[in-house]
């Protein structure tokens, strides 16, 4: 039910696929817990929302289900992580390559999803830079709510890289 509104059928195709389910579940389990940012639901729909006002912003050709896809995958590699202490975004975009193809991205798209998530952890020097995983990146940091963080005396994030106030 979308209410009229378009719906994302690849995206759904993420969404529904059992494997990413699996990992999800082990995520938001594994942070039951932690004080610091999570990786759930709430971080994943925050960084795709924001990354997407930035494509809509710059009017950039970038597809919405492209970014959503690259968004919802991003840390999902935190699962491979907390099982076996491997570079998370390095997992996700392995992850990521052996789900797209069932969920209908074209190998160029895989690839753009591929680079944006396994390059998603490196702060950016490309502030300005149109390409999909230095939007990633950007969404990501710009997610987190430091002005309000009940764990910000604990947050090894320098204070200079910490989020004084609403962006997006
Ligand atoms: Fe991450
Ligand atoms: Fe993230």
């Amino acid at each position: 039910m979308t209410g009229g509104w378009p719906s994302m059928p690849r995206v759904d195709r993420i969404l529904e696929h059992p494997g990413y389910i699996r990992e999800m579940e082990q995520i938001v389990s594994c942070e039951a817990d932690r004080i610091f940012c999570g990786h759930g639901w709430e971080h994943l729909l925050d960084v795709a929302r924001i990354a997407y006002i930035h494509v809509l912003e710059r009017r950039l050709p970038i597809t919405k289900d492209l970014v959503y896809a690259a968004a919802l995958l991003h840390d999902i590699g935190r699962a491979a992580q907390y099982r076996e202490g491997v570079d998370h975004a390095e997992a996700g975009a392995a992850f990521a390559e052996r789900i797209l193809p069932e969920a209908g991205f074209t190998p160029e798209e895989r690839k753009l999803i591929k680079v944006a998530i396994s390059g998603h952890r490196q702060t950016s020097s490309r502030e300005t830079s149109d390409a999909l995983g230095d939007i990633l990146s950007r969404a990501d940091k710009q997610s987190r709510m430091c002005w309000r963080c009940p764990a910000a005396d604990d947050c090894y994030w320098p204070e200079d890289k910490k989020n004084r106030t609403i962006l997006y």
